[in-house]
C-alpha cells in the first residue's frame, strides 16, 4: 500500500532539517533589536514630543565633505551664524574655527551636552561657539546673518517661510542636501548627498516678489 504524503513527511521529518530558527535564537535576536532601537531613539529622539509630527527631523551627522561644502559657501562671510539642529556640533565648530560667532540650536539634550563638553575639552570659548537646547521653530533668528540647516525635505518650505519673515536682507542661508523649493540658488557646492546650496535672502525676496506680480498683458 502506498503511504500518504503526511506519513512520508512524518518519516522524513527527522532527516531533513526545518528552516525555522531555534526559539532561543529568535528571542535573543528580538531582544537585541529592541535594545538597539532603544539606544538609537535615546540618542535621536529626546525633546521631540513637543514638535508637530510633520516637523520632526531625526539626528544624522553631516559628512566631512558636506561640512567642507558648507564652509566653501561661507567663504568671504563673517558675523553671527546659527545652525538649526546642530547635532553633535560639527558645523558650529567648523564655523567658529573660521571666525563666525556660532550658535547651535538643538532639541536633543544628549547631543547638546556632548557638543558643550566637546567645546570644553577642545578649548573653544563660548563667545565663538554656543549650544542652546531650544526648538529653533520657536526661536527668533533675526539677529543672525548666516544660517545653516541640515534637516529634511518635508520641512524646507515651512522653514523658508520662517526665514523670510525673520532674516535681514544681508543674510545668507545654507541648506545641506535638501534645497528650498521655489528659492533661486545663489550657488552650490559638492554633489549628491553632500551637496549644499547657498541662498542670498535679498535675492530670494526680489525673486518671490517678481513671481507674485501678475503678468502685464
Ligand atoms: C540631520 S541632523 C543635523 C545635525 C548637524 N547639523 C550636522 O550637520 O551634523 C538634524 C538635527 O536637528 C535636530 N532638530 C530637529 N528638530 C529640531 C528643532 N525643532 N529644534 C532644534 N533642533 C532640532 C535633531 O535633533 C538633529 O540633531
Amino acid at each position: 500500500m502506498e503511504d500518504s504524503i503526511e506519513v512520508i513527511l512524518q518519516n522524513y521529518s527527522g532527516v531533513f532539517p526545518t528552516n525555522r530558527p531555534h526559539p532561543i535564537f529568535s528571542a535573543c535576536t528580538g531582544a537585541l533589536l529592541t535594545g538597539l532601537y532603544g539606544l538609537w531613539s535615546l540618542f535621536t529622539l529626546p525633546g521631540f514630543r513637543k514638535i508637530p509630527w510633520r516637523l520632526k527631523v531625526p539626528y544624522l551627522p553631516s559628512s566631512k565633505d558636506q561640512t567642507a561644502n558648507v564652509m566653501k559657501l561661507l567663504e568671504g562671510r563673517s558675523g553671527r551664524l546659527a545652525d538649526l539642529g546642530s547635532g553633535d556640533g560639527r558645523l558650529v565648530f567648523a564655523a567658529s574655527a573660521a571666525g563666525f560667532q556660532s550658535t547651535g540650536f538643538e532639541i536633543n539634550s544628549i547631543l547638546v551636552a556632548y557638543a558643550r563638553s566637546k567645546a570644553c575639552w577642545t578649548g573653544v570659548p563660548s563667545r565663538q561657539a554656543v549650544f542652546v537646547k531650544k526648538d529653533f521653530w520657536k526661536t527668533d533668528l533675526s539677529s543672525y546673518n548666516n544660517v545653516t540647516a541640515f534637516l529634511a525635505p518635508g520641512v524646507m518650505e515651512v522653514l523658508g517661510e520662517k526665514l523670510l519673515k525673520e532674516l535681514s536682507d544681508d543674510a545668507l542661508v545654507i541648506a545641506c542636501r535638501f534645497p528650498f523649493p521655489n528659492w533661486p540658488q545663489q550657488s552650490s557646492a559638492g554633489f549628491g548627498l553632500d551637496q549644499t546650496f547657498a541662498y542670498d535672502i535679498s535675492t530670494v525676496r526680489s525673486y518671490l516678489r517678481s513671481e507674485a506680480k501678475p503678468a502685464v498683458q
